[in-house]
């Protein structure tokens, strides 16, 4: 999504704020261009989601600007208050792509990726999340709710609570929570579940997730069973599952709006009028399991199941931590096998596959969707996966069908989507030929049903839910 946003002076509501929402990045990043820069809306399904219930709500939002140091930034952002928290060159190298995103973020996808453990890493993450708690703690007026965000920040809690006892504390991960046998090869792994406990409710995708960080809790701590959560220190910590969603009512007025709908037409019309357009958009990450997909749609061309001219896929590729390696090497790959894939089936005129590595603006985006007769998101590990919430929300007419990756934590809710394990190549095959062939009428009431679970649990019922769980916090105080 693309939004471009005034750049105004730093605004100064630091300790009056009653809800403070504490993420690594803005929901604004500076993007760089051949004509210059820009403040964009930052890619991934954090900002997508918290950004519309924020925006009702009178709240502070603390996070990184996307630049190394002191960023002069917007002051807002869709009405919501900015509060930057700077970052040097050496911590983003050692507590960004490093620690976040090098040991973290393979090792909580189920290591599908080696993740490294570096001491320097550790240290910097120590000292990045004590800079997010101060600011987190300058904001907050007096007896206000914090809520913090992902793995970037899970001693924020802890840290915080030793700042601002008077604040409710409620932890969000929006990613996957490891099973115990991966955690506990984290050199810091107590660290890190003391920095959890530190909240008055920790909140994770689904209920799997919940239920590993409770066991290692009380396998590393000395935090007991309680009722809804743990006791720790004195105090309840609860513990649940929150499925995060979308703005459905939004993304449907989008995708009735005759402009978007047109443009949908416009697309198909580009592509060539195909019988079946297949799609997949991401942020280009390992764990997306785009490659399997490509090679899936290049084996089916090879089959004649697909038939360039006929069938045809699009993938967006959104460009993602482009200065870390494995993010390189996988963008290397994809691009010489789709290459390969196109070298092998395209005609003149037909390409078998169109790759974007690019981000596109909302309107295109819910325009492909339109276009779109079948969603393929196989992830090989995902927290939730909105692209698959948003494309069953897009389809009003109900038609279209969505291929998911039982590995995505979407999956547990898309009961009715074609679901496949992403690491079988002939099962990924095989649910798109099912895509292609459903009969109209098994396809319209799958998607009827995908779309009710949506409509009935959106964004703003994944807030609520979330923030009156937080303030039912227990008050007893246990000796
Ligand atoms: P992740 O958070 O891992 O990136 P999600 O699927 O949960 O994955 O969220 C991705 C979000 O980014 C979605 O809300 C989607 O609309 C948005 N998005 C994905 N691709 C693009 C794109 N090319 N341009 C703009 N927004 C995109
Ligand atoms: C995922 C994470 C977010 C992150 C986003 C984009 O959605 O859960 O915390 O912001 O990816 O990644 P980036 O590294 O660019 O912030």
């Amino acid at each position: 999504m693309e939004h471009e946003v005034r750049a105004e002076p730093v605004n100064t509501v630091a300790g009056s704020a009653g809800l403070v929402v504490v993420s690594n990045r803005l929901p604004v990043r500076l993007e760089e261009d051949g004509t210059g820069s820009r403040w964009r809306t930052s890619p991934g399904g954090l900002v997508a989601a918290l950004t519309p219930v924020l925006r009702g709500r009178d709240g502070v939002w603390v996070g990184w600007s996307g630049q190394p140091g002191h960023v002069r930034h917007p002051a807002t952002h869709e009405g919501i208050a900015l509060h930057a928290v700077p970052i040097s060159d050496e911590e983003l190298d050692d507590f960004y792509v490093g620690f976040s995103n090098g040991t973290l973020w393979p090792l909580y996808h189920d290591a599908i990726r080696s993740p490294s453990f570096e001491r320097r890493w550790w240290q910097a993450y120590v000292t990045v999340n004590h800079r997010y708690a101060e600011a987190a703690a300058a904001a907050a007026g007096h007896g206000a709710t914090v809520w913090v965000h992902d793995y970037h920040l899970q001693l924020v809690p802890m840290m915080l609570r030793g700042l601002r006892p008077d604040v409710r504390i409620g932890f969000f991960l929006h990613i996957p929570f490891p099973p115990q046998e991966l955690f506990v090869q984290l050199p810091w792994r107590r660290e890190i579940i003391e920095g959890l406990l530190g909240a008055d409710l920790v909140g994770f995708q689904v209920p799997g997730a919940a239920s590993n960080f409770s066991r290692l809790a009380r396998r590393l701590t000395d935090a007991g069973s309680a009722e809804d959560g743990l006791h720790h220190d004195g105090r309840i910590v609860r513990v649940g599952a929150f499925p995060i969603s979308i703005d459905a009512a939004e993304l449907e007025a989008r995708a009735t709006d005759p402009a978007v709908l047109a443009r949908a037409q416009g697309l198909r019309h580009d592509l060539g009028d195909p019988q079946v357009m297949l799609l997949g958009v991401d942020r280009l990450d390992y764990t997306k399991g785009i490659e399997q997909r490509v090679r899936a749609v290049g084996e089916l061309f090879e089959e004649e199941t697909l038939r360039t001219g006929e069938h045809v896929m699009v993938q967006i590729a959104v460009p993602s931590r482009e200065d870390d390696a494995h993010y390189q090497a996988e963008r290397d790959d994809l691009e010489r096998l789709v290459g390969e894939v196109n070298g092998r089936f395209s005609t003149v005129g037909h390409p078998a596959i169109h790759y974007l590595h690019r981000s596109v603006p909302f309107d295109e985006l819910v325009a492909l969707y339109l276009a779109a007769d079948v969603m393929l998101v196989t992830p090989l590990r995902d927290g939730m996966n909105l692209v698959a919430k948003e494309y069953v929300t897009a389809r009003t007419d109900a038609t279209g069908a969505l291929v998911l990756s039982e590995f995505a934590g979407a999956a547990r809710e898309l009961r009715q989507a074609i679901l496949v394990n992403p690491h079988d190549l002939d099962g990924i095959k095989g649910a798109i030929r099912l895509a292609i062939e459903l009969e109209p009428g098994d396809a319209r009431s799958r998607m009827r049903r995908l779309r009710r679970v949506v409509r009935n649990a959106d964004v703003y019922a994944w807030a609520q839910s979330f923030l009156t769980a937080l303030q039912q916090r227990a008050e007893i105080v246990l000796p």
